[in-house]
């Protein structure tokens, strides 16, 4: 048959120019598709007498076989020639610095937990936590709060669903950090020295009160712990919390069922100018709860009351975030709102510590 070694040198030739795989397709349609140049020829042989075709048909046979796996080896050069133009092209330097990314802020929450946390830990303090879904007796019972106390009904509570038939007092979310006073003790024993940043949960809604807020919990427990060291340790959190040297702190008798003795500690503080400024001025801020731990609280938690003594404390992050950073209203906490957040949030980069300053 006439024109084959032409359609060989055409098409090997085709192939070979080829520059990508879309390319190499066409002329696999054009070649050996099944309206393709061969399938033609191969359609002639029906009209041949029998020597011809038996002549014809296999050379044409070998020339379509040629063909395909010149295509098939075309296709795998490409996808090779493919592959290492992304690998040269896509690379990455793993070994550079990161590079500051402007967009995104640090919440003031998560800010000032940070600060708490390197100013506690520069007092010896560890970070404890506990679960938000509490049990009953974490969150009441072994903080000295029984079943009929008022504080229960204060508290707001949010109680979780129990199953039909269950009579196991339901869990909670739990309304303060205390359970995690609990926790340590009974995990570690005395003596404790930790700081307890946490969600808490309470059925309140209006400017300064949402149903989710965060406290920090202190607790110190040792052979000789007293009045004094609370007062000391709160003292310096302050201090160094408000980057003010003066500070002044009253405590207020007051009660919880936890602490005994207990007292409600307030800062001094001005609003000349409807601007808050801590350490001067007339007016007192309350900022948390404290007092020392009482008997059935350590022992609940496994300490013996006899030996060992301690304090412990509860303060609100969201207040004292609000009051050092002149935030007015609480709920703009927890609105995400992308304004608010540009606003009052923190570069992302830097870490608060006590040496190079809390809130750069
Ligand atoms: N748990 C108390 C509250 O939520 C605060 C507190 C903690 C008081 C520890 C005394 C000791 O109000």
């Amino acid at each position: 048959m006439d024109g084959l070694d032409a359609l060989r040198a055409k098409y090997i030739a085709g192939v070979a120019a080829a520059s990508d795989e879309a390319a190499l397709e066409d002329i696999r349609l054009q070649a050996v598709g099944k309206k393709g140049e061969i399938a033609l020829k191969m359609r002639e042989l029906g009209q041949m007498s029998p020597e011809e075709r038996q002549a014809v048909g296999p050379v044409l046979n070998a020339l379509k076989d040629e063909i395909n796996s010149a295509l098939a080896g075309k296709k795998a050069a490409l996808s090779d020639a493919a592959l290492n133009e992304r690998l040269r092209t896509e690379w990455l330097d793993v070994t550079l610095p990161g590079r500051p990314r402007p967009n995104g802020t640090i919440h003031p929450i998560s800010q000032v937990t940070e600060e708490v946390t390197a100013i506690f830990a520069d007092m010896g303090f560890a970070v404890a936590e506990g679960p938000q879904i509490e049990s009953d007796w974490h969150n009441f019972d072994a903080l000295n709060i029984p079943g009929h106390h008022p504080a229960r009904g204060e508290m707001d509570t949010f109680y979780m669903h129990r199953a039909e038939g269950d009579e196991r007092p339901p869990h909670v979310l739990r309304t303060h950090t205390s359970p995690v006073q609990i926790r340590s003790m009974l995990k570690q024993g005395a003596p404790i020295r930790v700081i307890c940043p946490g969600r808490v949960y309470r059925a309140d809604y209006d400017q300064t009160h949402t149903p989710m807020f965060h406290q920090v919990e202190g607790l110190a427990i040792d052979t000789d712990i007293s009045m004094a060291n609370l007062k000391w340790v709160l003292e310096e959190f302050v201090r160094a919390y408000f980057e003010v040297d003066n500070v002044e702190l009253r405590f207020r008798a007051s009660h919880f069922p936890f602490t005994e003795p207990s007292a409600e500690v307030d800062i001094r503080c001005s609003w000349a100018g409807g601007q808050l400024k801590v350490g001067e001025g007339d007016d007192w801020l309350e900022i948390l709860g404290s007092g020392m731990v009482h008997p059935k609280v350590l022992q609940a938690g496994g300490i013996d009351p006899n030996k060992y003594q301690g304090f412990a404390f509860g303060m609100g992050i969201d207040r004292i975030a609000m009051l050092k950073y002149g935030i007015p209203d609480l709920r703009a906490f927890f609105d995400s709102d992308l304004r608010w957040l540009r606003n009052y949030g923190f570069a992302s980069l830097d870490q608060p510590n006590l040496h190079g300053g809390l809130s750069r």
